[in-house]
């Protein structure tokens, strides 16, 4: 197989001076197999918008390197980014972010097609309209403007524009997020089988890893700015190794109530007692204030990616204690994390 995209040692640094100096993504690397997805997931500011910005060229790296479909990725402005990015191309949370409100869908489909597919006027209607079957929109829908559909069809839309230029990657940043539940399944849904036909690979990403480990076939968790698991999905979501991932994914509801409650009281005792903001750089780990198992090692030294197994890296110095807990339950450790009521 080949990579579509290779992340080497990334860095997005936003604002200058040394007071509003954010470093949003930090020495992140990831690559993404043809016909596959990756799943990004991570808490609100861990940096995931910034990492699918950075591969469509949108936001010049302080450093790094990205490759899609070998090639180098140029820094561009956000029109010229889609117009020229055939290799990648994206879709928004809000689907008004690549439909213009204005424009007729059909239109809107047309024009990458014109532009990529060199089609004429009448060739780029029935490619329009056979793009918009695939996404299940008949061309009575393509001659409506946006406001007049719903918001799963919007999505479906920006999807089908996403493809019309038959890329290699599509960047789907929070693409379900804001749709209602049975909405995001259909969506969901539609992207595996548009993958399954084009063997089109995905940046999917999203800070809910309920959606993100039904979609993706390796998954990526960043905390502050970097990558602290990665791997295949099925075992980061069935034996998570790091704290942070541990406590998303006791986040996720489960619909018994008795393992509900132990879950949650287990959450409670992941979670840490801090809910302080992520620590600058400075040395440590980034989650040492979160963490039930922090210790004297922790505070010192920034723990680096390690294979806890095949096809599956954390950055833990007590991976395998926090494995082992997670596995019977037992509670962190004393004084550290647990709450009154749990
Ligand atoms: N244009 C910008 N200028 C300055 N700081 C920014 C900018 N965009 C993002 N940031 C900061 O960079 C960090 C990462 O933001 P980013 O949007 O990548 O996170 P995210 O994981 O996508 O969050 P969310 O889940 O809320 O979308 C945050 O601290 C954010 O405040
Ligand atoms: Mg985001």
């Amino acid at each position: 197989m080949s990579s579509v995209l290779v992340v080497e040692d990334l860095t997005v640094v936003y604002g200058r001076r040394r007071r509003g100096r954010v470093v949003a993504v930090d020495r992140l690397s990831l690559q993404i197999e043809e016909g596959t997805t990756f799943g990004l997931v991570g808490e609100s500011g861990s940096g995931k918008t910034t990492v699918g910005r950075a591969v469509l060229g949108l936001v010049r790296p302080a450093s790094g390197r990205i490759l899609v479909d070998g090639g180098p990725v140029q820094h561009l402005a956000l029109r010229a980014a889609i117009e020229q990015g055939k290799k990648a191309q994206v879709v928004f949370q809000d689907p008004t972010g690549s439909l213009n409100p204005a424009r007729l869908v059909l239109d809107t489909l047309r024009e990458p097609l014109r532009i990529h597919e060199r089609l004429k006027r009448d060739a780029s209607t029935r490619a329009a309209e056979a793009l918009g079957e695939k996404v299940s929109l008949a061309p009575g829908m393509l001659r409506r403007l946006p406001y007049q559909l719903s918001g799963g069809q919007n999505q479906r839309a920006a999807i089908a524009r996403a493809l019309a230029p038959t890329p290699r990657l599509v960047v789907c940043d929070e693409p379900v997020t804001a749709l209602d539940v049975s909405t995001q399944a259909q969506v969901i849904n539609l992207l595996v089988d548009l993958q399954r036909q084009t063997r089109v690979a995905y940046l999917f990403i999203s800070h809910d890893i309920s959606v993100v480990r039904h979609v993706s076939h390796r998954i990526g968790v960043m905390y502050a700015g970097r990558l602290v698991e990665v791997g295949d999905a099925s075992s980061v979501s069935t034996s998570p190794s790091h704290p942070y991932t541990q406590a998303l994914l006791a986040a996720v509801p489960v619909p018994d109530p008795a393992r509900q409650r132990e879950r949650r009281s287990r959450r409670r005792a992941l979670a840490g007692a801090a809910v302080d903001d992520a620590l600058p750089a400075t040395g440590g780990c980034p989650y040492r204030l979160r963490c039930p198992w922090t210790d004297e090692v922790c505070q010192r030294v920034e723990p680096q990616l390690r294979p806890v197994g095949e096809d599956h890296l954390v950055a833990c110095h007590h991976a395998e204690r926090a494995v082992l807990a997670g596995q019977s339950a037992e509670p962190a450790p004393a004084g550290q994390g647990s709450t009154a009521d749990s």
